[in-house]
């Protein structure tokens, strides 16, 4: 990471630590190694993110329902579902650091760093040819991008086909090839290279002889599908229909780094959308674009997103992709689109001896219908969220705020109701306000300080709008409303407010342009 960019990362870390929005977990103890525990804040930005998640995806289509499985699952349902076998990670250790890396992110590191150095050109040329640089252009002629592409496409294809071969020997190969040192202390004393399984293992029973060893779930995904035909039943749901699900799921990262972007505990909010076989790949593409019109209707910027379409699959896929979101450490992972064909129900078939099929009354056949699956870390969308709205501006007098300029319809808190001083009836009307506004919105009540600071306390917390009570409201029941984004004020009638800020924060205004 560069430096500036690794600033930006602390500062977002400690604003978020600062104004309640996520602490370590466990912080008297010196923390549990990532594992965090959100705020007051940070729960109420949470849940926004899930509901305005929730809300695309269940309430606006008809063919969408919810489901809330349980944590825990039976046993076989992981040795079905692949995870016993193949949920692992490959590992390596530094014999004389004595830490442990995952080898594919060493080999990705590296890659990006030759990544940077294509950004570096691309911004010296940029400035070289000014207004006339095209980017496609000079990202496809110039000898040392072109070099610095193959090299790195070469890497990340060797590594591919190695992991897919489980020729742990070759990753090691290409590490060593690559010259690559431990980034702590610099040793290239490596070990061989050797697969992890991810699973948290835990026991259910009263007695060590009764207990029966069971994990935690890995990922919400198979809850769905062992409930498949329960919902499909009950809820007489006809192809093509989806099953939507936000839960914890639990991962024993290895390289646990980088804040709430890899957790060991995070949450998923997953959907499973079950079609005809043959017409997965339709769905898949229109999946793609919904997944990443819900992400640009939040307003974060069309250039921050990406797709990245994965050329080695997983097992039972038959097509993957990601969105990728830039975040403060570059462009990473932010939700995944995956046409799983009908691997898990198969399976599930298979493994539980329970038909799981579908019988298409259009088409008069049963089937084991195909799954094109959307899956986003919620934890992932909050730091997505959270880091791009964190800037610092410097205003026109040359004072500088620093503002977090939350999408108002996830912000924590709607509005802050503010007298402008403590007597003469101010903080009387105040509360009055807040009593009104409450039914529909978050709102606070701050009257400690002067107003200028309480405005800079509250841009700094991500709250859309400040409401100043002052002498004039005596006479004429108005009130100052301040945006927190452009920092302009206006007056508006006490009884205009809830309108008024419904249009700004409710999500069927921002849901209509998903
Ligand atoms: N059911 C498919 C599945 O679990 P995945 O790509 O492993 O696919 C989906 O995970 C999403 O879950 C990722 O795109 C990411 O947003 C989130 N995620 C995965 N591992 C995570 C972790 N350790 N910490 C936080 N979020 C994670």
């Amino acid at each position: 990471m560069a430096i500036l960019e690794e600033d930006k990362f602390k500062k977002v870390i400690a604003h978020a630590k600062e104004y309640g929005y996520v602490f370590p977990s466990s912080e008297i103890y010196d923390g549990l190694s990532a594992v965090y525990d959100y705020g007051q804040n940070g729960v109420e930005l949470k849940k926004n993110i899930r509901d305005y998640w929730w809300q695309a995806m269940v309430q606006m289509n008809e063919n969408i329902v919810g489901l809330d499985a349980a944590i825990f699952m039976h046993p076989t349902t992981w040795k079905a579902s692949g995870h016993v076998d193949a949920f692992n990670d490959p590992l390596i250790d530094n014999k004389d650091s004595k830490k442990r890396y995952r080898a594919d992110v060493l080999i990705e590191d590296y890659v990006a760093k030759i990544e940077d150095k294509i950004e570096k050109e691309v911004s010296k040329a940029a400035k070289r040819f000014g207004e006339s640089f095209d980017k496609a252009q000079f990202l496809a002629t110039n000898t040392r991008v072109i070099e610095y592409q193959a090299k790195a496409a070469a890497i990340l294809k060797r590594m591919g086909q190695s992991l897919a071969n489980e020729d742990l020997a070759d990753v090691k190969a290409l590490i060593e090839e690559l010259e690559i040192a431990c980034p702590l202390t610099g040793s290239r004393n490596w070990t061989e290279v050797k697969q992890f399984n991810l699973m948290f293992g835990t026991k259910i029973g009263a007695s060590a002889e009764n207990s029966v060893d069971l994990y935690l779930r890995p990922e919400t995904a198979q809850g769905i599908f062992v409930n498949f035909l329960n919902v499909q039943k009950s809820g007489r749901m006809k192809i093509p229909f989806g099953i939507a699900q936000t839960g914890k799921a639990f991962r024993n990262e290895i390289v646990a780094r980088q804040f709430i972007f890899r957790m060991r505990e995070f949450e998923q909010m997953e959907m499973q959308y079950f079609v005809r076989p043959g017409e997965e790949l339709q769905w898949y593409e229109s999946w793609k674009q919904r997944r990443l019109k819900w992400h640009l209707s939040l307003g974060l910027g069309a250039e921050n997103y990406r797709f990245h379409n994965h050329d080695k699959l997983a097992h039972y896929a038959n097509a993957a992709a990601d969105i990728e979101f830039k975040f403060p450490f570059g462009f990473k992972e932010l939700e995944g689109i995956h046409s799983r064909t009908n691997f898990d129900l198969s399976s599930h078939q298979k493994f539980s001896g329970k038909k799981l099929q579908y019988f298409d009354p259009e088409h008069n056949e049963s089937y084991v219908p195909f799954v094109v699956e959307t899956s986003v870390g919620l934890d992932r969308m909050f730091l997505a969220v959270f880091s791009t709205a964190l800037q610092d501006e410097t205003l026109e007098d040359g004072s500088m705020r620093t503002v977090l300029k939350l999408p108002a319809v996830l912000a924590p808190i709607k509005a802050a109701v503010l007298p402008l001083v403590k007597k003469d009836g101010l903080p009387e009307i105040a509360h009055k306000i807040i009593d009104t506004l409450k039914f529909d919105f978050n709102v606070v009540y701050d009257e400690k300080d002067a107003i200028g600071r309480r405005y800079r306390r509250q841009d700094a917390n991500g709250t859309p709008f400040c409401i100043t009570v002052d002498h004039d409201t005596l006479l004429d029941n108005t009130v100052t409303i301040r945006y927190r984004d452009s920092m302009q004020q206006e007056r508006v009638k006490i009884q205009d407010l809830i309108a008024l800020i419904s249009k700004e924060v409710l999500p069927k205004y921002w849901l209509e342009k998903c």
